[in-house]
């Protein structure tokens, strides 16, 4: 069950920041906040910070020196929940030096009963552990530790939807905006659904309000985010498409993009849907995970590789030079070699324009973690180099398409080639730099392409 935070309980966080923000003075103090882990963590990064502005804190980039420390955690594979612990080691010193200093871990990791157990044993020295729904508590969390340095630990069950958290964003141009939270799909892998649980969408009238302000303070791109999109608003009797045709109406030239999508989901209806958005961004990031069947299924993604291709063929009909991305998990539990071949061939049919691409990870209290994995991280990095290799031509290629070709690109800061350049994003979401005045920044502009390099064009501002 969804539990709505209604607008009392919001109001009386307000009064716990009004607190806070008392208790310091003329003396702001200092946060630093370090997400990990997905946009959706990202998102939740810059509600945290909103909060911590609310209250009367300054942020700043390094922990060095810092009132206030905040981890915000990803979970989805150990190499991340080990950077934490990393940072989280390197702080010691830095408290024993400021005793004064609250370290709070929040998000993904703490979802997890043996974590938040870890961490309460070895890192004494963290004040705050809180989880993903107690995350609009963060001005009374913040209070608690402002007026009695007790260590608390509050990761309540139950899944939220909170309205009206202040929002200090990342950029001005590009303005990412949940439309659901959580994930009932339960891929066989993955955590997500553990620590994120169960799939909750909110109401279209908050995202477009949400979305709205947005345009309306100089956002040119929004990025929908949800752990699977497609299946948006089920619960409320609407649909992902639906609400796109809803946002694609709205007045401005803008850039919607939208991540995750599950390919069971992405339906005939949805791409009819997306061809006829103009707005709606010409990338399709559709994570396959793998290409062959026996996987699939043991992956639990309730799709074939032959839906899959079909899913292909018919974007690749109805949005004419769209771009496919995808993502790739390598040494799956069983997977063989010949299984691993099933999905280089699927690369080779497909040509994806770029592969997101993992070595599997092994995730406590997830089906596949039981599962025999009898390939040794040796020979898993071999078949990794290779589907590395194979993609790495496929993409010089996808690249080399565009030049020639004049794309719309929202300009959205200066180049990452050569800093004198202007950089943006194409509605493939291709890299594009360009030379041109700083003024453009923010805008939309026309370029032809010139050059492929590696991960991105060059190209040259034409009129229109
Ligand atoms: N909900 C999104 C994103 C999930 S996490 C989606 O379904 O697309 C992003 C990617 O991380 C996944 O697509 C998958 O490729 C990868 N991933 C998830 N769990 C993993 C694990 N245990 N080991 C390795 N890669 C994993
Ligand atoms: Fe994880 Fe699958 Fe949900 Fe994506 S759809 S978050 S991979 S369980
Ligand atoms: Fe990581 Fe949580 Fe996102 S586990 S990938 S930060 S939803």
């Amino acid at each position: 069950m969804t539990r709505n935070i209604s607008a009392e309980e919001m109001a009386r966080q307000r009064e716990f920041a009004q607190k806070c923000a008392e208790l310091f003075g003329e003396n702001p103090p200092i946060a630093h906040v370090h997400t990990f882990g997905c946009q959706q963590n990202v998102s939740d990064g810059e509600k945290i910070k909103g909060m911590l502005a609310e209250i009367g804190y300054g942020l700043t980039d390094s922990p060095d020196g810092a009132d206030l420390v905040i981890f915000n955690t990803c979970a989805v594979r150990e190499n991340a929940e080990d950077r934490v612990f990393g940072n989280l080691g390197s702080l010691k010193h830095e408290k024993e030096r400021n005793p004064a200093m609250i370290i709070a871990v929040c998000g993904c990791m703490v979802e997890q009963g043996h974590i938040t157990e870890k961490i309460r044993r070895s890192y004494p020295h963290v004040d705050l552990i809180f989880g993903t729904n107690a995350l609009y508590r963060l001005p009374e969390l913040i209070y608690g530790q402002l007026s009695d340095r007790k260590r608390e630990i509050c990761v309540p069950d139950g899944d939220v939807i909170s309205e009206g958290i202040p929002i200090l964003r990342e950029s001005k141009i590009k303005a990412s905006v949940p439309i659901m939270y959580g994930c009932n799909n339960f891929c066989s892998y993955c955590i997500v659904p553990y620590v994120r649980g169960r799939e909750r969408s909110r109401k279209p009238s908050d995202i477009i309000e949400e979305i709205k302000s947005v345009l309306a303070d100089g956002a040119r791109e929004i990025l929908l985010l949800g752990q699977n999109v497609n299946s948006y608003g089920k619960e409320l009797g609407t649909s992902f498409s639906e609400l796109l045709r809803e946002i694609n109406a709205l007045d401005g030239e803008f850039r919607i993009c939208y991540m995750s999508s599950h390919p069971r989901d992405f339906t005939k209806e949805l791409i009819d849907t997306i061809a006829e958005c103009e707005k709606v961004t010409r990338h399709f990031h559709l994570p396959v995970q793998s290409g062959s069947d026996r996987i699939l299924g043991l992956m639990n993604r309730h799709y074939t590789r032959d839906d899959y291709l079909r899913i292909v063929e018919y974007i690749r009909e109805k949005v004419p030079g769209a771009a496919i991305t995808s993502d790739i998990i390598v040494g799956f539990p069983g997977e063989t070699y010949e299984d691993f071949r099933e999905t280089l061939s699927l690369i080779e049919e497909v040509r994806f324009d770029s592969l997101y691409t993992f070595i599997y990870s092994s995730r406590k209290g997830t089906k596949a973690a039981e599962m025999d994995d009898p390939i040794t991280d040796e020979e898993k990095g071999k078949w990794f180099r290779e589907l590395l290799d194979v993609q790495g031509r496929i993409g010089k290629d996808m690249y080399e398409k565009y030049i020639g070709q004049t794309l719309r690109v929202l300009c959205d800061g200066t180049g990452r080639t050569q800093s004198d350049l202007l950089t943006g994003r194409t509605p493939q979401d291709v890299i594009v730099d360009f030379e041109g005045d700083k003024s453009l920044i923010g805008k939309f502009v026309n370029v032809k392409i010139e050059e492929a390099l590696i991960w991105a064009v060059k190209g040259k501002l034409v009129d229109g």
